[in-house]
Formats: C-alpha cells, structure tokens, sequence
C-alpha cells in the first residue's frame, strides 16, 4: 500500500458530524493504528532531516499528539499553542477563527527565541484560521517558520492558499475533496 492509501484507510469518516453536511476525518483510528501513526510521522518529518529545527510548535489538542511526536523524532523542543486561560506564564494571545467559530489561543512569551528555527504542526488544515493565527503568534515572538505541516489538508477551504500568502512554506500528506 502506498502511504497515501495507507493514510485514507487508517483516518476514519463520520458524515454529519459535528453537524449535518460536514465529513469529519477521524485521526483517532489513525493514531491507534501503529503502523500508520509510525508512517505518517516519518514522512511529516522527513524533509527536515538533517536540518536544524529548534522547536516544533504545536496547537492545542490533535496538534500536540502530532506535534510532540515529530518534535521527539527531530530532537527538537515543543512548544504547545493552547486555547486561551491555559498557560501560567506571560503569554501573547490571538483571536482567530475556526471552520466551526471563534476563539483564542496563545503562547508563553518565552517559549521561542528570535531566530529560532520552528516548524508548526497540526492533523488538518481546513480553513487554516487555526495555523494563521499560530503563525501570527510565532512572527511576533520572532521565530524563523521553516514550514507548516499536516497530515491532512482540505483544500476547497483554502488553508494552504492562506498560508502560502504569508510566505509560509505548507506541506500536507493526503488530502480530501470538499469537507
Ligand atoms: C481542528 C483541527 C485543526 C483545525 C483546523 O481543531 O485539529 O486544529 O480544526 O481547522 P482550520 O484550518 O479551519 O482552522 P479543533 O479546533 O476542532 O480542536 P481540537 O484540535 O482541540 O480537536
Ligand atoms: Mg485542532
């Protein structure tokens, strides 16, 4: 199987959820099968063998499990991007807005270093409000985006294209037509 029908296999659909029209994509049958969980964070990172990444940022909640993986794999630190109330430390904080609402996330200031190589992280990219507003976050503490990573991308909603318009790099594993 090629990894691309691996990953279309292993990541489950539910129609209708979280309401009517939408097709979730279910990482969770993905991540509890070992042979697929293993592939998919190889590939993610894959490119950056041999490069110098500092840090791999990560959002809060499926972007942590992929994120803390591909950052372990690459000796690199982790810095989580979480919801909003959930950091004890100084933050910086961001509105942004998701396929299904808004909200906030944030950062410790801390946490990434001007200069500092970082990758971000995340399962999906659908709108890609969630990723501009962690790229937002990661401009502003001075971090050097080498690239932005997913496993799935939905391209009909534009995520990549708003991406790319900000001069990040995006790389996604398999991708699904409309929602
Ligand atoms: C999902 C997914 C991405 C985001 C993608 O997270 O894990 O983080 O949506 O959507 P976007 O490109 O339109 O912003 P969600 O906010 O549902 O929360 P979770 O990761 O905590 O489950
Ligand atoms: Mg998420």
């Amino acid at each position: 199987m090629t990894l691309t029908e691996e990953l279309i296999a292993a990541i489950r659909n539910i129609p209708d959820y979280p309401k009517p029209g939408i097709m979730f994509r279910d990482i969770t049958t993905l991540l509890g099968n070992p042979r697929a969980f293993r592939r998919s964070v190889d590939e993610l990172v894959h490119p950056f063998a041999g490069t110098k990444i500092e840090k791999v940022a990560g959002m809060e909640a499926r972007g942590f499990i992929i994120g803390g993986a591909v950052a372990h794999q690459l000796s690199a630190g982790f810095v989580p991007i979480r919801k909003k109330g959930k950091l004890p430390h100084d933050t910086v904080r961001i509105a942004y807005s998701l396929e299904y609402g808004v909200d906030e996330m944030e950062m410790h200031r801390d946490a990434v270093q001007p200069g500092e190589k970082v990758i971000l992280v995340d399962d999906l990219i659908a709108t890609g409000g969630t990723a501009e507003g962690a790229v937002k976050l990661l401009k502003q503490m001075g971090a050097e985006i080498v690239a932005a990573c997913f496993i799935i991308d939905l391209p009909a909603l534009g995520g990549r294209k708003k991406l790319e318009a900000l001069g990040v790099d995006v790389r996604t594993l398999v991708e699904f037509d409309g929602h």
